[in-house]
């Protein structure tokens, strides 16, 4: 068996818990904070480029067939007008599979309605959007495409298909079971700062600044579009005004950019308005979910089926990984799952704030709720009944788990045995009702490298083109190499979002504190072992707290140790193969108390506890955060969020956040976070797993089991807005 991380990282044998400093944990704030909240932290588009000029991209009107600008000459004279660009490198549609994906059907067609096809570019944003307004745009050869999954074709994701044991058997044997439909709408990430990119060009060398989340692998999509070396690409993103996974991929206005800069020959920049941004960067795929769940007299499960069907366009590789938790979540001996994949002319399906676990754990959650309900038990009980000793398909141990002891804390923080009985709970107009879930989701460690420097004066630097994307990168790296070096936090500079630095893991599947903090620490690990060569002493015997070393009875400062020299290492931590030998998960379990109206059927959800448990927690203020707005958007799932496509031409009938419900102030009661703490030897040097996604992973199911509870009403197609419970 593979051994554990620490084993193969001799250096990281020196554990976080043993600094003497207690910065890592602590909650501290975020040093990018004040600078967002004070207007001085420079988003992409806020760059001032020398001899820049503006792009506006225009958008296909139908979902198939050649684009066909017809006054082109015309709107090329317009005021200011520099060049109208049409260039299929713009059409292709750069996913999250790997390399740059490209439904191109023929030259200058269109695979969407409102698929971005052109920019027009102007020396002002005036000019620019106006003559881009002016331009005349057509399909030509439009075909009869598939728009809705009911009635594309379909393909099977066979390496998504399990059939384990007698799934049906189980089913007839089984002292209670459900089956059921649930589905789930398309999602918008819908960050605050729309994508927007400049780019400029220095002969052959390009500079792009723009909005992302994983530079590394961005520079790769953007060097293969435009079909140059990725070492002739740099991409600045030092601040990013949220992604939600709507930024793991470039997005359609990075290649226009640059591709525009060639043709003009000056800086070019395209920002996408807020009907772009919800057209044509990506979606989460709607899902149709069937649950098939058969349990003894006792509720112990006997089968668990969960077979789903999502959506992306034609040629695209990515299917929304309903499934993922539901492989390692529950017991079950007859186990039955697949993945369906229909072909829809809608914009790409990416994705979006926890794909899979988000809305697959969601209804798994739904269906145990259904299923507790049969069985007569309560649903915490349910859960912990069938929390599985090992994995239920591989075997495999978990790497930790405090699964059983979230569900217990949470309940009862929450008061859950003051749960009301169906439609028991009335306050004048109000119905009230409790609802509980369990959270889930995998826990992934990506390649990730950073620069350490420990400059003369005894301060650090840390560099890497790791993003923060609102999330902590900023505190948190800084946290770990202040504890590991000895230093203030505020003697720690933090250089981020730049791939000319060491290449980070990016932010994206909850991976980047885990990975990006274990480069850093190894890369402190490696300095405390020079210093300690210097000093004669082994590194154990060594010391660092506020910027001194204390070894051998003797205290020094680390400047005087230093003498005039900085030392720099690299830190480099990769996957290997300890990501299969065990299985590695986070955690938790939601408690909800909603109120629905008994006259307008409105929901309100009047308090919402979580407790998550997920490795190490390496800033208690930023993981509460990220575990509080993985609820807030489960309170959206369950009650608001939806993209509405026409069912005629697949347009997004609701692209702007008047339309496109996410929840607000007044939708978020009190939220009460509890972060269970797990050293994990096995998901990363740092012990810490991924928190960023789990909050949302089953969170809206607490709401709508709630919503039983209150009602007696079962929602099984999302979001339940008011027409669904009158
Ligand atoms: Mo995330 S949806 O992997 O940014």
């Amino acid at each position: 068996m593979t051994e554990p991380f620490q084993m193969d990282h001799p250096a990281t044998d020196r554990r976080l818990d043993d600094m003497a400093q207690g910065l890592v944990g602590a909650p501290l704030d975020r040093p990018d904070g004040p600078l967002k909240v004070t207007g001085t932290a420079t988003y992409a588009n806020e760059w001032q480029v020398e001899g820049m000029v503006h792009g506006v991209m225009v958008r296909a009107p139908g979902n198939s067939g050649r684009v066909v600008l017809s006054n082109t000459a015309e709107v090329a004279r317009m005021p200011g007008v520099l060049s109208v660009v049409q260039d299929d490198r713009m059409l292709r549609n750069p996913a999250q599979g790997g390399a740059n994906e490209a439904p191109v059907q023929g030259p200058h067609h269109a695979a969407y309605f409102g698929q971005l096809v052109a920019v027009v570019v102007a020396e002002s944003f005036e000019q620019a959007r106006h003559a881009a307004q002016s331009l005349k745009v057509t399909l030509d050869d439009a075909e009869q495409v598939a728009v809705t999954p009911e009635g594309a074709a379909v393909e099977r994701q066979t390496d998504k298909t399990l059939d384990q044991g007698d799934l049906d058997r189980a089913m007839d044997e089984a002292a209670h079971s459900v089956d059921v439909v649930y589905t789930t709408p398309s999602h918008s990430s819908s960050p605050m700062e729309p994508h927007a990119s400049i780019a400029s060009w220095e002969g052959e060398d390009l500079t792009l600044r723009g909005s992302y989340q994983m530079l590394k692998f961005n520079r790769n999509e953007l060097a293969d579009s435009l079909g140059i070396h990725p070492d002739r690409v740099r991409i600045l993103s030092p601040y990013v005004g949220g992604g939600f996974g709507s930024k793991l991929g470039l997005a359609p206005e990075a290649v226009a950019a640059a591709v525009a800069a060639k043709a003009v020959g000056r800086p070019v920049s395209v920002a996408l308005h807020r009907q772009q941004v919800y057209e044509a960067t990506m979606r989460r795929s709607e899902t149709r979910q069937r649950l098939r769940l058969a349990a003894d007299a006792e509720g112990r499960l006997i089968g668990f089926g969960h077979e789903a069907r999502v959506s992306n366009l034609p040629g695209e590789t990515f299917a929304e990984p309903v499934l993922q938790a539901s492989h390692f979540l529950y017991a079950g001996a007859n186990r039955k799952m697949s993945l369906d994949l229909a072909r829809v002319h809608r914009l790409c399906a990416g994705s979006v704030r926890a794909p899979g676990e988000a809305v697959g754990v969601t209804v798994v959650e739904n269906a145990m709720d259904e299923l507790a309900h049969a069985a007569g038990l309560d649903p915490v009980e349910l859960r912990l009944r069938n929390i599985p000793p090992t994995d239920p398909e591989s075997g495999k141990e978990y790497s930790s788990r405090r699964f059983r002891e979230a569900l217990e804390s949470g309940a009862e923080i929450f008061g859950w045995s003051d749960r009301p009985g169906v439609k028991e709970r009335r306050e004048g107009d109000w119905l009230i009702g409790y609802g509980m879930a369990s959270a889930a989701r995998v826990n992934v460690l990506k390649e990730s490298e950073a620069r350490v420097t420990l400059l003369s004066d005894g301060t650090a630097r840390v560099e890497t083109d790791m993003t923060d994307i609102g999330t902590g990168t900023y505190a948190i790296l800084g946290q770990i190499a202040g504890d590991m070096l000895g230093l203030p936090r505020d003697s720690v500079e933090v250089v981020l979002g730049d791939t000319n630095l060491p290449s980070g893991s990016g932010s994206g599947g909850s991976w980047g504190a885990s990975s990006s903090g274990s480069a850093v620490y190894l890369a402190c690990a490696a300095i405390r072992q020079q210093i300690a060569q210097r000093l004669d002493v082994d590194e154990h015997d060594l010391l660092l707290k506020d910027a001194q070393a204390t070894f051998n009875n003797r205290t020094e400062t680390l400047a005087d140790i230093l003498q005039g020299h900085e030392i720099a290492k690299l830190g480099h931590v990769k996957p290997g193969d300890t990501s299969d030998a065990v299985r590695q998960a986070t955690f938790g379990a939601y408690f909800a108390e909603v109120g629905v109206n008994a006259v307008t059927g409105e929901t309100r959800v009047r308090r919402m506890h979580g407790t998550f448990a997920a490795g190490r927690i390496l800033n208690a203020k930023t993981a509460r955060s990220q575990c509080l707005g993985g609820m807030t958007f489960g309170i959206g799932m369950a009650l608001m969020e939806e993209v509405a496509f026409d069912p005629r031409d697949g347009h997004v009938v609701n692209h702007n956040l008047a339309e496109y419900h996410i929840p607000v102030n007044a939708d978020v009661p009190q939220l009460t976070v509890e972060l269970l703490e797990e050293r994990d030897d096995w998901a990363s040097p740092v012990q810490a797993k991924g928190i960023g996604e789990l909050g949302i992973c089953g969170a809206g199911a607490a709401i709508t089991n709630a919503i039983f509870n209150a009602t007696g009403v079962r929602v099984r197609d999302y979001p339940a807005t008011l027409d669904k419970l009158i």
